[in-house]
């Protein structure tokens, strides 16, 4: 039999604890320690799996023999921890978003490249279960192969994240600058960020609308409407909130070739019978248009929420070098475009990708001096929540 992975989950709030369950279920790993700063949580869960209790992150990575770690800490943990580890040779799963800002998600980069000189098996990946989805799998499928031909517009209105002012007011370090250092873009859209990017890749310019407790009493942004443009022509746009009911998720990907939509869903391809481009140049009626045949796409089956999926590949990365679903070195994506939309905003103006990440950290930091959120033992912890009602999608 192969050996079992020796794995510790950092943070058992509502994330950590099914992470911790599926350590324990999956036949390639086994849990070893559990690591939470909030000691009564940590001796609980410790218990109920019958493993190690810590209450310092450095004291675990010092004291227990690890293979690897899962990072399920609030967003501004994720960049010492996973450095911490990283530096000791420790493989590391971190939690979407992989930190808060590009330039936390840079150094914790860096960390893992200088680490892997001494330790050149070291796997960094992140939490991104959605690229497991069949119909997001479906997609990438469609516009790698070619499907839908030079791309124009992509569109993702994704307002389903609906969110009450109750989820707001059950306190700790949510929504807030200093404790988790953004809202919707930051909590609720870093999967969609980082399906967006997977799919088309990264705008070369960014423009963000963003409103800060439009619609609830909180400190970061509740409503955002980006537009983003490439330098090949392609243009797209960003449309998210927690504050519509009944939300929207729906995606728009339109190529020269056809318009793949996915909503409800249910993905569906207008596939044009001849170029659109070729057909703009060619035809004779002022009127004309291309014809186009409908298709519903099929795709396989997937489980939901899938993080099980993430873990299981994170440890056949580390036991027979699988290919890692989402590398974590990929997760600046999505902290990069968050980012560009609310310095945009806040600047009232463009910017260019790569953002000024300076100017970025600069505006985060005077955010951070107003913001309500103190840190303490106690005040970091979420009220516990139904986890799979969180989801969109
Ligand atoms: N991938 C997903 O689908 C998904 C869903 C929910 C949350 N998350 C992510 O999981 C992470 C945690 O979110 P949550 O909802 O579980 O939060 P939570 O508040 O419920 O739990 C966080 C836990 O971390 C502990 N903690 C805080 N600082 C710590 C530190 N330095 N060392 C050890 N423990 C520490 C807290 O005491 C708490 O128990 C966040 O990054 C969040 O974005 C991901």
């Amino acid at each position: 039999m192969t050996k079992k992975l020796k794995i510790a989950v950092i943070g058992v709030g509502v994330m950590g604890r099914p992470h911790a369950r599926d350590v324990n279920d999956l036949p390639q790993t086994q849990l070893v320690a559990i690591c939470d700063i909030d000691r009564a949580q940590a001796d609980a869960v410790a218990a109920q799996f019958g493993v190690a209790a810590y209450n310092d992150y450095r004291e675990l990575l010092a004291k227990a023999n690890l293979d690897g770690i899962i990072v399920a800490t609030p967003h501004y943990d994720h960049t010492p921890i996973s450095i911490d580890a990283l530096a000791r040779g420790v493989h590391v799963l971190v939690e979407k978003p992989i930190a808060v800002h590009t330039k936390d998600a840079r150094k914790m980069i860096e960390a893992y490249e200088s680490a892997k000189a001494k330790y050149p098996a070291l796997v960094f990946s992140a939490m991104f279960m959605q690229r497991t989805y069949g119909f997001w799998r479906k997609v990438k499928d469609l516009i790698d192969s070619g499907e839908l031909g030079k791309l124009v517009r992509t569109t993702w209105i994704i307002t389903d994240w609906f969110r009450p002012q109750v989820y707001y007011d059950s306190g700790g370090w949510r929504a807030t600058w200093a404790g988790e250092g953004g809202g919707v873009l930051l909590n609720q859209c870093p999967h969609n960020l980082d399906l967006y990017q997977w799919f088309v890749g990264m705008p070369n310019r960014v423009t963000g609308f963003t409103a800060i407790g439009k619609y609830h009493h909180i400190e970061v942004e509740d409503e955002v409407t980006a537009y983003f443009e490439y330098n090949n022509g392609m243009v797209g746009h960003f449309i998210t909130t927690t504050a519509e009911s009944p939300g929207s998720n729906r995606l728009e990907i339109v190529g020269e070739k056809g318009k793949l939509i996915f909503e409800n869903g249910k993905l569906t391809f207008y596939r044009n019978r001849q170029s659109m481009f070729k057909f703009i140049k060619e035809a004779t009626g002022s009127f004309d248009k291309v014809e186009n045949w409908v298709a519903e796409i099929p795709f396989q089956y997937h489980d939901q929420p899938g993080h099980k999926h993430i873990i299981e590949n994170f440890a056949n990365a580390i036991l027979h070098g699988e290919t890692l679903i989402a590398p974590a070195v990929e997760g600046i994506n999505s902290v990069m475009l968050g980012n560009a939309i609310m310095l945009s905003s806040f600047l009232n103006q463009t910017v260019d990708l790569p953002i000024d990440e300076d100017a970025y950290e600069e505006k985060l930091q005077e955010l951070i001096k107003g913001s309500k959120f103190h840190k303490t033992k106690h005040s970091v912890k979420t009220s516990d929540a139904d986890l799979d009602k969180s989801f969109s999608t």
